[in-house]
């Protein structure tokens, strides 16, 4: 009996047909032009310098972005099991983020309710329903109650009832898990959009392995970072050594899925005609790449998804969290091998070519050798993306 393709989902890491994706993944894969009749885009667009560098605009978006509604803190997969915990320092501000014996994700402020003491550190995810301080040994849930403290008989009047770890509002959906930076702010969970999270889902994004994990700390203004994941201009030029020549040097389908942005393509080897070979990986012809909105990139390969948080940290410093997901671990050396091929490669191309191309970028525009930006057609997700931005911001 020849196998389903659920069962050669299993045999072949993220092989998925055109199929499997959502309904609106399908039309927007269905509306890419052959590579010959691709329309030719001319645009005219510009964007002030002093958006990228300098404190004015990073304290704006610091209140008016990052405090004042969700943003996405990291993948679901990273506590695949109940009872798990894991530091979380991007955004600058220490985070916990748990996943409860329940399955429930929690995010937290880093802080024991004894003396504020961060309750773990580093990035290893802790296992087990406890996490013990390791200063005085007060000891938590994961879903934040205070269940113990040392020598609670020295202590007058301590309600532990009262003295669970602050929480900030979080929601997890499609793989990923969102939060307000300010927990005393107006919950806003409006970028957790429908289609976005069932795009993600058909790609089974809450289920997949963390195959890699790799943290950057980059001398670059974070919207620096996520313009190469928001165009096509550079990929054949600055990647030309690497996975250039894979690509076609045409527009993208963009829809917008709320506030966040979904950008479907046709590799080189894309005809509409491979849409129609059953059994076919659509990974393989047609890649897909999303922004969180604001600041997280979820990029399509053939064997693996990449999930990236962009966090600010200053005008001119941001920590990358990347993570290539797997559908499970290697289960033999033929998988290994390739894994660990795709991960090498995939690190070696987004941090020695397209961030590198961050802190150039953002080195060069420190000079004030220019007032503006300027975009072309092959890089007209840019203006879609800062619309949204900009409205954010006025908002
Ligand atoms: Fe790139």
């Amino acid at each position: 009996m020849n196998a389903t393709v659920a069962e050669r989902a299993h045999d072949r890491p993220l092989m998925q047909t055109i199929e499997m994706l959502s309904e609106s993944q399908q039309a927007a894969i269905r509306a890419i032009p052959p590579h010959d009749n691709a329309p030719i885009l001319a645009i005219d667009h510009k964007r002030p310098v002093s958006m990228f560098i300098g404190d004015d605009f990073f304290q704006l978006e610091q209140q008016r972005l990052f405090r004042r509604q969700a943003v996405p803190i990291t993948i679901s997969a990273r506590l695949a099991e109940p009872g798990s915990s894991v530091a979380h320092d991007g955004y600058g501000t220490p985070l916990l983020v748990t996943r409860d014996k329940d399955g429930k994700a929690h995010v937290f402020l880093n802080a024991c309710t004894h003396k504020g003491a961060k309750l773990i550190d580093g990035c290893d995810v802790a296992k087990g329903n406890r996490l013990t301080c390791p200063y005085h040994a007060w000891t938590f849930s994961t879903d934040g109650k205070l269940i113990g403290a040392a020598r609670p008989e020295t202590f007058t009047n301590l309600d532990k009832g009262a003295r669970g770890l602050a929480e900030l509002p979080s929601r997890e959906a499609g793989g990923i898990i969102w939060a307000m930076l300010d927990r005393h702010a107006e919950p806003d969970f409006s970028g957790v959009d429908e289609q976005l999270t069932a795009d993600f889902a058909a790609f089974d994004l809450p289920d997949l392995h963390v195959y890699g994990h790799k943290t950057f700390h980059l001398n670059a203004n974070w919207k620096l970072v996520l313009e190469p994941f928001l165009e096509g201009y550079h990929v054949q030029r600055l990647h030309a050594r690497t996975v250039g020549p894979l690509f076609a040097d045409v527009p993208n389908v963009v829809d917008k899925l709320g506030i966040n942005i979904r950008q479907i393509s046709g590799k080189l080897n894309f005809t509409p005609d491979c849409l129609d070979i059953p059994g076919e990986n659509i990974h393989a012809s047609v890649t897909h790449a999303y922004n969180v909105f604001p600041n997280c990139v979820v990029v399509t390969s053939p064997y693996y998804i990449s999930v990236m948080f962009l966090m600010p940290t200053a005008a001119d410093k941001t920590t990358v969290d990347y993570f290539m997901l797997t559908r499970r671990p290697p289960d033999n050396p033929k998988g290994a091998a390739l894994y660990q091929k795709s991960y090498d490669m995939i690190v070696s191309v987004f941090g020695g070519e397209d961030f590198y191309a961050a802190e150039i970028s953002h080195a060069g525009l420190s000079t004030g050798a220019i007032e503006e930006t300027v975009y072309s057609g092959l890089e007209a997700t840019i203006p879609v993306y800062y619309g949204i931005l900009d409205r954010v911001l006025a908002g």
